[in-house]
């Protein structure tokens, strides 16, 4: 695997991969077995497989975990390394963001509630790193996790609105065996709240039982994740709702495809996780 810290190089090197498939999988590192996921996926379908790496200032709030963000850099390349990524782009914030740089991508539709009204510019950072990066890296898909199901829908807006032409591509969410679905913000919490978290996907799993057994009333589906999230003092539930998964409107009745998403607090980290309304009674 190269690495390329430059815009200049990753330019060249891409070009060098020639006219055949590229799957990339864009990180801001730390990771685990959920971007192994992804890279895993990518590889399965392209020829090359381009990873990124970078910590993005512009998708981060004055009062979030920027500075404390876990960079374990050397492990994570060799991670990637290890999972068969040809190419991994690293650039310091400097490169990606010179001065006078004075452009973003400004998103609406399914960025305006949930983690978009929690977190304000997040969605706006994203997507206008994840198309400075698509642009750069020149794929034909691009993987990302289920986990961040908002994440996902933005961008499908955005790759559609501006005719980007790459395929983005959904890998589902990897989790530990006790259900706690794998992020790298895990690794701020104690072992109480690590004991604790799992109760949100077991909440959503509880709300996913009743609604294959008829369960359709969004408010009751609701009702069942907060009872079930309240039984556990360590974690405060910040919003639970039942989307439409391309739009992210709310739903009042939960169709098939539906998802349930949430946000908890749990000690010093903020979790998120989501469920797909599907399957069969049982
Ligand atoms: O999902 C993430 O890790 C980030 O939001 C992404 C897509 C790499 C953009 O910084």
């Amino acid at each position: 695997m190269e690495t390329v810290e430059t815009v200049a190089a990753l330019r060249e090197r891409r070009r060098a991969l020639g006219t055949a498939d590229v799957g990339v999988v864009l990180t801001m590192g730390a990771l685990h077995r959920g971007h192994l996921a992804l890279v895993e996926a990518a590889r399965a379908e392209n020829r090359h497989v381009v990873a990124t790496i970078f910590v993005n200032p512009l998708q981060f709030g004055p009062r979030e975990d920027l500075a404390r963000y876990p960079r374990p850099f050397a492990r994570d390349a060799a991670l990637l390394a290890a999972a068969g990524v040809d190419l991994l782009f690293h650039p310091p914030v400097e490169e990606l963001y010179p001065p006078g740089f004075a452009t973003a991508i400004e998103v609406g539709g399914p960025a305006a509630r949930l983690e978009g009204a929690a977190r304000p510019g997040h969605f706006r950072g994203v997507a206008t790193v994840v198309a400075k990066l698509l642009s750069l890296t020149s794929p034909t898909r691009a993987y990302f996790g289920q986990k961040d199901a908002q994440q996902i829908a933005v961008l499908r807006r955005m790759v559609a609105d501006l005719d980007l032409p790459f395929e983005l591509r959904t890998v589902p969410t990897v989790r530990e065996p006790d259900g706690l679905a794998l992020s790298s913000r895990n690794a701020y919490l104690g072992p109480a709240e690590r004991a604790a978290a799992p109760a949100l996907y077991r909440a959503l799993r509880a709300a996913a039982r009743a609604w294959r057994a008829d369960t359709r009333d969004a408010a009751a589906l609701r009702r069942i994740v907060r009872d079930t999230v309240a039984a556990e003092p360590l974690l405060t539930l910040e919003y639970i709702d039942i989307v439409d998964p391309l739009t992210f409107a709310a739903l009042e009745e939960a169709g098939a495809g539906a998802l349930i998403v949430l946000a908890a607090r749990c000690g010093p980290a903020r979790l998120i996780d989501n469920i797909v309304l599907e399957g069969a009674a049982g």
